[in-house]
């Protein structure tokens, strides 16, 4: 198991093995695909399904990119950028050393921030990589008009050969203009649905430009699916959690904070609270995901949480062996007293932190604790962390009798947007 799970600390009022005939029946109904949703399981078998030619003309395609652009821009929004976002910043840190750097655009509607990212573009060799399913989603369809109407005025009509298209495989607006324009492209398989997506040519693509070794990241993936195969609460992790909430829930636990000591966990907790909050929070029902990076928002939520009202759960995201460590110095004239720290690590200072932490939290404030250790932030435990909450989500929504692959909630911003515009 790359994931270890420990509940020890949620305060639980019942046993998690009461589960064990809901969970066979909701582990069926997913895996003979009779449950709810299931037109949109592909991401299941995924791992061992995936199309292999793809998969090394992505791993071509990088190279090319990676050959000739000084940035990346990936054009996107929710289950269509945050998966490759949450991966590139928790597998190769925030100051990338990698010769291509990767932007993201697509994924708002400030204007600032759009004419900031073009301005930053405009001297800049770059390729752009635009992910949308439908193809008509508006901060996707605004920003690429925009890239492509900037490399235009780079490449002139040489501009589709620096498009990199990744859409459904034959429906929608973008597919029809990859066909027009003949655009490289690749395709989100009809039964994935956006944040089930991450390790299909939606994260891949862009991962392989940033360096990353995507094979690692899909045998993770495989691991975890072989791994969380099998229904038994004593042995699969993925449901073990999917339980823990449920029984938290019950117990008037409303809200998940998930809690990172590393700041470039970050994006992946976005990509997390997405995975969760679209997937199991509808029909007026779920948990609201939230998340926090401690020590850094200790000194602000940190009251909050140790004294506040009691609605929150912990899940504690702990990484077993940072990316890189700094050992503290001494120094002769020790000013600032922090000589009793010397010659140890700051990773250790951190690690101490988050005991502290849990203790305060835990035995002081009686907030319940989670705790998922995953060895590293490679590739491979990204491929592994992603499909261990994908199992999870699934189970811990059909256990609501949810249906977790559909978003219809945020069909309704859309349509209230789309008659303000006068659009037809
Ligand atoms: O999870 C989802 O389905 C959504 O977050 C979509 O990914 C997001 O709305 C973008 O949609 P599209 O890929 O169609 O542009």
């Amino acid at each position: 198991m790359n994931v270890k799970f420990d509940y020890e600390k949620a305060y639980l009022s019942n046993k998690v093995s009461e589960y064990q005939d809901v969970v066979d029946q909701a582990h069926e109904a997913l895996h003979a695909k009779t449950g709810k949703g299931n037109d949109y399981l592909g991401w299941l078998d995924w791992p061992e399904n995936y199309d292999k030619d793809e998969f090394e003309a992505i791993k071509v395609v990088a190279k090319k990119v990676r050959d000739n652009a000084e940035v990346l821009v990936v054009c996107g929004i929710g289950g269509s950028y945050l998966g490759a976002r949450a991966a590139i910043d928790m597998i190769n840190g925030l100051y990338s050393k990698q010769d291509v750097e990767i932007l993201y655009l697509g994924n708002t509607l400030s204007s600032t921030y759009i004419s900031q990212t073009l301005e930053y573009l405009k001297d800049k060799k770059f390729y752009v990589n635009v992910i949308s399913k439908s193809g008509q989603t508006t901060e996707t369809a605004i920003a690429f008009r925009l890239l492509k109407n900037l490399l235009k005025t780079q490449v002139g009509d040489a501009y589709p050969d620096y498009i990199i298209a990744t859409s459904d495989p034959k429906n929608g607006t973008l597919r029809q203009e990859i066909n027009e324009k003949g655009y490289t492209s690749f395709s989100i398989p009809a039964d994935i649905g956006g944040r089930f997506s991450v390790n299909t040519a939606v994260g891949l693509l862009p991962l392989a430009v940033a360096g990353i070794n995507i094979d690692d990241l899909m045998q993770g993936a495989k691991d975890a699916m072989s791994d969380l195969d099998n229904p038994s609460l004593e042995e699969n992790t993925a449901y073990q959690y999917a339980v823990v909430r449920r029984l938290l829930e019950k117990q008037g636990k409303d809200v998940e904070m998930l809690v990172s000591y590393e700041f470039q966990m970050a994006m992946f907790a976005e990509w997390w609270k997405q995975l969760f909050g679209e997937s199991e929070g509808k029909e007026g029902r779920g948990i609201l995901p939230t998340s926090v990076n401690f020590s850094t928002d200790l000194h602000s939520l940190g009251q909050f949480i140790q004294e506040g009202k009691k609605l929150l759960f912990e899940t504690i995201i702990n990484v077993e062996l940072v990316s890189e460590d700094i050992i503290f110095p001494s120094d002769d004239e020790d000013l600032d007293n922090m000589n009793y720290l010397s010659g140890n690590s700051i990773d250790y200072v951190n690690k101490k932190a988050q005991e502290g932490t849990l203790a305060a939290h835990y035995e002081e404030g009686s907030v319940p604790n989670l705790i998922l250790s995953i060895p590293d932030m490679s590739a491979h435990t990204f491929g592994y962390l992603t499909y261990f909450f994908f199992k999870a989500i699934a189970m811990t929504s059909y256990l609501i009798d949810v249906n977790p692959f559909n978003q219809p909630g945020v069909e309704v911003y859309k349509r209230n947007m789309f008659a303000l515009l006068g659009k037809e």
